[in-house]
């Protein structure tokens, strides 16, 4: 189950990538928000990131219109890794290199196929392990220690 959230700058992204991912068969929980009337990115970005974080749903894909602020508020969220992406080369590396769990995407910076080809690549990406695994460890770490 991937959870997918937004706020209203991405609302109509969020639509677009919704029903494009339902068509390659993946099964969705939206977190809203429901419509482009203005609302407050971190709730959305908190709902996503609790449902990863608690087991609920494997992945996640948050939008807003620049991904900043909802990698900030995902990223708050101890065993979250939040990948703010903007390309092929980002979305991929975020998977191999830091195992993201969720996919950051800004929708007033990509177009709509743009944001296709970074969650197909993200989606399809595998954690290389090894020296990275460490490295997510000592994040874990970080994150016990707060
Ligand atoms: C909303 O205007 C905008 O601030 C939000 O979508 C996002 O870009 C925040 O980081």
């Amino acid at each position: 189950m991937i959870a997918i959230g937004a706020d209203h700058a991405a609302y109509t992204a969020k639509e677009q990538l919704k029903e494009y991912l339902l068509e390659q068969g993946y099964q969705l929980r939206d977190y809203g928000c429901d419509s482009d009337e203005s609302v407050h990115y971190p709730l959305y970005g908190a709902a996503v990131a609790r449902a990863v974080q608690s087991g609920e749903c494997e992945r996640g894909i948050l939008l807003c219109g620049t991904g900043i602020g909802m990698s900030v508020v995902a990223n708050k969220f101890d065993g979250v890794r939040a990948a703010l992406c903007h390309d092929a080369f980002t979305a991929a590396a975020s998977r191999e290199h830091n195992d993201a769990n969720i996919l950051v995407m800004g929708a007033r910076v990509l177009e709509q196929r743009q944001i296709r080809e970074i969650a197909d690549i993200w989606l399809h990406g595998q954690f290389a392990g090894g020296r990275h695994q460490l490295r997510l460890n000592m994040i874990a770490e970080i994150e016990k220690g707060r």
